[in-house]
């Protein structure tokens, strides 16, 4: 296992790539196995989560070949089986996406119920009630959920979500591209990432509209083509960055970032006194003087996203004043705030609110979190932090952050990777 170790106070400067969207890519590997031939996905992020989605599509059956250029050949034609092991489905919960495409393509899926996890309980029932009003047959077997269509395939139908589901929206937007006849599907996630599978869905011949709002209506195909798709931008991954460029009093080109997928996130940031402003091919982040405290609350998209929480409270122990932040996505998700109490941090929490002051310093510490966007959090604290920080356990972080240390460094960091002896 791995650590990170920071030396801390050097404003970042200059420019860094934004890698393709994680929770775009896949979705959208996930969808190709609509298509009974090849498909080409391209902008995919090298991270762990993305070599997960390729062993399941492997032991699917299908024939994967990654290039040295980010972009993936995935067959189709030689899918053989239908089940998605407990073994892969515990290492990442978003293999669960892989219920729609399998019971549409084949009319069968057996896919392990992935269990709870460190932010929160997480259900899918929506998943499952979706693919009912579809017309399928599911049953909780042995941890498994076992899925068959009616003879023939599934079938158009309306659902509400009940709850604003990402997952959901997209296991039944992936499904209902084969479905027989018309799917309305209401209250639906409006994330970019949905919109991005919406695309490449569209690439494949599936007749989708609606997509980025609520309401999202597919007119079912008998089959489907091959997909030929570039991932968007990693809006999460911008963020995080932007939130690092300002705590450490920086200035930072974002390549490749957009404005229109992280609005909520930059009037935060102006509000607190950070400039964000469109330039080039990106954005280009800028901070100097003191931080203003600004309170939020996580929505669902085009609200906060519940992704930055983290790393929004990492700017927030540093400016002045108090600040009020809401979570109101996931009931478990303030794991970072014991870690930045170590590193001098005041916060309070009540339920899924925390109260945090502003101090006039961080200070160095050996610190560890348990789900991907506190790791970085604790990263972006280390950098502006006075003295040494060892992040540890950094598994999580290369499950979603792309060479992170390399691309902080290319900004001026001081940080290294190194081996964790315990
Ligand atoms: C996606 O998770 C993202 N993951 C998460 O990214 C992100 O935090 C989350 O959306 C919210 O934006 C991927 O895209 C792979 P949800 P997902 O279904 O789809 C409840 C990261 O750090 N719910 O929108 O699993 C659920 O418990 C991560 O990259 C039900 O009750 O999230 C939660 O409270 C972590 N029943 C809320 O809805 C269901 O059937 C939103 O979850 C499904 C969800």
């Amino acid at each position: 296992m791995d650590k990170l170790v920071i030396e801390g106070g050097s404003p970042l400067r200059g420019a860094v790539r934004i890698s393709g969207a994680k929770n775009a890519a896949l979705p959208i590997l996930f969808a190709s196995l609509l298509h009974s031939g090849k498909s080409t996905i391209r902008n995919l992020p090298r991270l762990a989560d993305i070599r997960t989605t390729t062993m399941l599509l492997i032991e699917l059956g299908a024939g994967v070949s990654t290039a040295e250029d980010r972009s993936v050949l995935i067959d189709g034609s030689t899918v053989h089986s239908v089940e998605a092991s407990y073994d892969l489905v515990r290492r990442m919960r978003a293999s669960v996406l892989v219920l729609g495409p399998l019971l549409a393509r084949f009319g069968r899926a057996r896919v392990s119920l992935p269990g709870g996890c460190a932010i929160g309980t997480r259900p899918v029932d929506q998943h499952l009630r979706v693919m009912e009003a579809m017309g399928a047959t599911v049953e909780i077997k042995s941890g498994y959920i076992e899925a068959s269509a009616p003879k023939g395939g599934l079938v158009g139908g309306r659902f509400v979500f009940d709850v604003v589901t990402v997952g959901g929206t997209e296991n039944a937007l992936m499904a209902a591209a084969l479905a027989r006849g018309t799917t309305h599907l209401e209250n639906c996630a409006r994330e970019p990432e949905i919109c991005d599978l919406a695309t490449a869905l569209r690439s494949m011949g599936a007749q989708i509209t609606g997509d980025g709002t609520s309401v999202i209506v597919i007119e079912g195909q008998e089959a489907l083509g091959p997909m030929n798709h570039t991932v968007i931008a990693d809006r999460i991954e911008a963020g995080t960055f932007m939130a690092a460029a300002a705590l450490t009093h920086g200035d930072v080109l974002l390549t490749g970032a957009r404005m229109e997928h992280l609005d909520a996130v930059v009037s935060k940031m102006a509000r607190a006194g950070v400039e964000v402003r469109r330039e080039g091919e990106g954005l280009r982040v800028r901070h100097h003087g003191e931080l203003h405290a600004v309170d939020i609350d996580t929505q669902p998209y085009p609200g906060f996203p519940t992704d930055l929480q983290a790393q929004f409270m990492a700017l927030m122990t540093r400016a002045s004043g108090g600040s009020t932040i809401s979570e109101t996505v996931f009931e478990n998700r303030f794991m970072h705030v014991p870690e930045l109490s170590r590193m001098g941090a005041d916060i309070r929490t009540r339920g899924n609110t925390a109260f945090v002051r502003g101090v006039p310093e961080l200070h160095g510490a050996s610190v560890m979190a348990t789900d991907l966007r506190a790791s970085a959090t604790l990263v972006i604290a280390g950098l502006a932090a006075k003295g040494t920080t060892e992040v540890r356990r950094i598994y999580h972080l290369d499950r979603g952050y792309e060479a992170i240390e390399e691309k902080l460094a290319g900004l001026g960091a001081k940080v290294e990777r190194r081996a964790q002896d315990d």
